[in-house]
């Protein structure tokens, strides 16, 4: 197969990886791809975002299978643009349907698919610009803190946690006076579920799914969890808490009832799934529905994954999922994301990186990397998901936290404290 996978972070680098292993990938493209996706293949300078270019990209290089790593693209409908060429009856395409991508792309949406569908969720409600009363009254039901949430995709920044009514009220009306644009003209209020997040991912062929494992991320930018949000400072992989039990939860009450109220609304889905969840007590919350892949969570699941990930992927466009099983690795991978100082603010880029040597068991995906073929210098906030293979996370993070210091670039930042609060 000729496979091409859009994006150009750290998830799209372990995709990219794992995909190259696999006997079934013949030639791998990666568009635009960073320095570390050409080691594994041909990076193209194509937007995910620009469908025409894209096109003419699949076409030239007859390509078989397309990944679309972010959510963008899906959420403004590459599935659509791609299935109406004619010419491209046979092509793969992992990632949802315009309609599907709503999971993530509208948080109105989502929740209220939940409602439907029975799914469990935190109690909310829905208000739009010029609701400033009935949303205040709304609030005033509510225990501190409050969470506001813009409706529309804005890359990450656009959920708030407020501790009083007051800072709630005020944060409300700057989200219905475009703080985040389009993306807050509605907004979605919710109850605070008090408990330890937890992601969960599946790949699906709309029926069928087969299970990854799990993961936790750590958002902020400062140790034990504080300061500023980021795209993800690291993450563990297996999550202690989330016992047999725990996941049986979430495929009973979660997995299997968002699959059935996809297919009873006629939603086409093939692509992967990610559940993002609160674990209250024991039992599992959806906070958040991502339509791929996560990011830095591919870096420490996909390393864990041994089964050929391009025949399940597949197996997934072909819709003959059910007959595929998932091998995991039960090693612990962890990931530390090297960062650029100055990130989520403002930082430099193109800064040279130095690898002294790669370490036992460690892996290195890049995220915002480039090259010009002679060296590599950064090029984004999140620079290197450092990731390593361990006995236990203990093992696992001292094994990462031994590759990060073999890396050199200037103003290097990371967390020393990834895990700290499964230990
Ligand atoms: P989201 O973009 O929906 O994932 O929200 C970003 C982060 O806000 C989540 O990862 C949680 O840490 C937090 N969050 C969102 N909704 C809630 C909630 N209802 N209760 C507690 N924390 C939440
Ligand atoms: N790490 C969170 C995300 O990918 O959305």
């Amino acid at each position: 197969m000729n496979i091409l996978v859009l994006g150009s972070g750290g998830r799209e680098h372990a995709i990219s990886w794992k995909l190259s292993q696999s006997p079934e990938c013949d030639n791998l493209f990666i568009a635009p791809g960073n320095a570390g996706t050409t080691e594994l293949g041909t990076n193209v300078p194509v937007n995910p975002n620009d469908f025409n270019a894209i096109e003419k990209l699949i076409m030239a290089e007859d390509i078989d299978m397309v990944v679309i790593g972010p959510e963008e693209p899906l959420v403004r409908g590459i599935y659509e643009h791609l299935r109406a060429v004619n010419s491209f009856s046979d092509l793969m395409i992992i990632g949802p349907t315009q309609r599907g991508a709503m999971l993530e792309g509208s948080k109105v949406w989502a929740k209220d698919f939940m409602q439907k569908n029975n799914i469990p969720t935190a109690r909310y409600g829905k208000f739009s610009a010029g609701q400033t009363d009935k949303a205040k009254k709304f609030l005033k039901t509510l225990n501190p803190p409050y969470v506001l949430k813009a409706d529309g995709l804005a890359a990450g920044k656009g959920v708030l946690i407020l501790k009083d009514i007051n800072e709630a009220v005020f944060a409300l009306g700057e989200m219905f006076g475009g703080k985040f644009g389009d993306a807050g003209k509605n907004v979605v209020i919710e109850e605070f579920l008090d408990g330890i997040e937890v992601s969960v991912f599946i790949l699906t062929d709309g029926s069928s799914y087969v299970l990854f494992p799990e993961a936790k991320d750590y958002k902020r930018i400062g140790e034990g969890d504080t300061g500023l949000n980021t795209g993800g400072m690291g993450a563990v992989s297996p999550v202690p808490f989330a016992t047999p039990e725990f996941i049986e939860k979430v495929e009973d009450r979660i997995i299997i009832p968002t699959l059935q109220g996809l297919y009873n609304g006629d939603i086409g889905y093939c692509g992967f799934l990610y559940f993002g969840l609160m674990n209250v007590n024991g039992d599992p919350y959806v906070v958040e529905y991502n339509v791929r892949l996560g990011d830095p969570e591919a870096e420490v699941v996909l390393p864990r994954v041994e089964s050929d990930f391009a025949a399940l992927l597949a197996a997934a466009a072909r819709g003959t999922l059910s007959k595929e099983s998932m091998t995991v690795n039960p090693s612990t991978v962890v990931t530390v994301m090297l960062v650029s100082g100055g990130y989520p603010q403002v930082y430099q880029k193109g800064k040279e990186i130095t690898v002294e040597q790669i370490t036992g068991d460690a892996l290195l995906f890049h995220a915002g990397t480039i090259t010009d073929g002679k060296k590599v210098v950064t090029n984004g906030g999140r620079v290197l998901a450092v990731s390593a293979y361990g006995k236990d996370m203990n093992d696992a993070l001292k094994k990462a936290y031994r590759q990060a210091e073999h890396i050199a670039f200037d103003r290097k930042y990371y967390r020393k404290d990834i895990g700290f609060d499964l230990a």
